[in-house]
């Protein structure tokens, strides 16, 4: 194949400005109108922004893993508007479900439920079974109200990119393959949807995300199954969720996570300084990825450091986390070094991206520090 021909497909890119808080809706309109033509429109979420396509129109969606590079059996997320749609795409929901949807719709909680059998299977790859959404954004929410039809979309970043948080990261990664961009800023969570799969029992959480696992136990009554892999500590083996197995959140520079059980300690800090240091010899310049509790004492011994967000307040740490992965590659410095948080609440979902991106590259704070042989 020549070179010139690589590039999957051309669109000429709109980008449509839309205000979350008085959206305009014959702009939400021409966007409706791109889904139902089968187009491409990447859209905002309250958790990132979207890359949609109608769920029912396979030419569509195999645009989209063109647009992504994106493996295809990696099954996609179904976007319904409320839950009276979920029999457009669900055979059957389990009574579980329909208490989670009570709780937790619209928002960011994502169902893995028996498929309905019309679904192509461009969105299941082949599975039994289809991931569904309701995404409580106005924007989102009122456009799929108006293609008339449920849109099939994942993160809108190129596959194994970090997952866009704001319009930028999605001109930067997809301009030139999508047909719209829709623009409302910045995304409220900055990290994905919970999908927890509600076929199996007890029920098993896929991936972690903006809504913490202990409040749909709390919900459900029952415990939910929190595998390693959905830690981000292990590969699938068997395709319990395809994604599981892809390199995801990657930045274009090395990064090391350093982990321990007491991030609150007081020598936790000067471990993770003495890591960087050691990984600085030679020349290379490393950054610090610092809770805000912590960022002080690294500055203080002379180390480059930017803000992750307070140790106190996980939700903020999840909203930066993606931002600071990106401007991580524009950043004067040639490797990353991470604090790690508490796997507590959306500590969990914030820990299975940090361990994604850092391609599992782990220091136990404990241990003597190393060099990782890849680092
Ligand atoms: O917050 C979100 O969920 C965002 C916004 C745009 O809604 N979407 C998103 O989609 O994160 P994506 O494609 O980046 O992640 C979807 C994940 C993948 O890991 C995929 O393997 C998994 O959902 N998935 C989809 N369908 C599945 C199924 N039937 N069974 C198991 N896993 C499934
Ligand atoms: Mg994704």
């Amino acid at each position: 194949m020549r070179a010139s021909s690589l590039r999957p497909i051309h669109a000429r890119t709109r980008v449509l400005r839309v205000d979350p808080r008085n959206p305009d809706e014959s702009k939400i309109a021409r966007a409706a109108e791109v889904i139902r033509s089968g187009g491409l429109v990447a859209f905002p979420t309250e958790t990132v922004y979207g890359l949609g396509a109608d769920a029912f129109n396979p030419e569509a969606l195999r645009r989209i893993f063109l647009a992504k590079g994106r493996p295809q059996d990696n099954p996609l997320i179904v976007h319904v508007p409320d839950r009276e749609w979920l029999t457009r795409v669900a055979s059957s929901v389990p009574e579980l479900a329909g208490r989670l949807v009570e709780r937790f719709w619209p928002g960011p909680l994502t169902l893995v439920v028996e498929a309905s059998p019309s679904l192509p299977t461009e969105v299941t790859a082949g599975l039994p079974t289809v991931a569904v959404r309701c995404p409580a954004h106005p924007v989102a929410l009122r456009l799929i109200e108006l293609s008339g039809t449920p849109i099939a979309a994942p993160s809108a970043n190129l596959s194994g990119r970090p997952s866009p948080t704001s319009a930028e990261h999605v001109i930067s990664d997809l301009w030139g393959l999508v047909d719209v961009i829709v623009d409302s800023g910045e995304t409220l969570y900055g990290i994905e949807s919970t999908i927890i799969d509600v076929t199996r029992d007890p029920p098993v959480l896929l991936r972690p995300g903006a809504v913490a696992v202990e409040d749909v136990e709390g919900v459900l009554g029952t415990r939910v199954e929190v595998p390693e892999e959905s830690r981000g500590l292990a590969e699938s083996k068997a395709a319990l969720s395809p994604g599981m197995k892809y390199r995801h959140y990657a930045p274009r520079k090395p990064l090391v996570l350093v982990e321990s059980d007491d991030y609150s300690g007081a020598d936790y800090p000067s471990k993770v300084a003495s890591i960087a240091a050691s990984l600085a010899s030679g020349g290379r310049k490393v950054v610090v990825l610092s809770s805000d509790e912590d960022i002080d004492a690294y500055r203080s011994a002379g180390l480059e450091a930017v803000a992750l967000g307070p140790r106190s307040n996980p939700f903020e740490v999840a909203r930066n986390v993606f931002r600071v992965l990106r401007a991580l590659d524009d950043m004067d410095a040639d490797i990353a070094v991470s604090e790690g948080f508490e796997e507590r609440g959306l500590g969990l979902a914030i820990m299975n991206r940090l361990r994604k991106a850092s391609g599992r590259t782990i220091i136990r704070a404990r241990a003597r520090p190393t060099v990782p042989p890849n680092a």
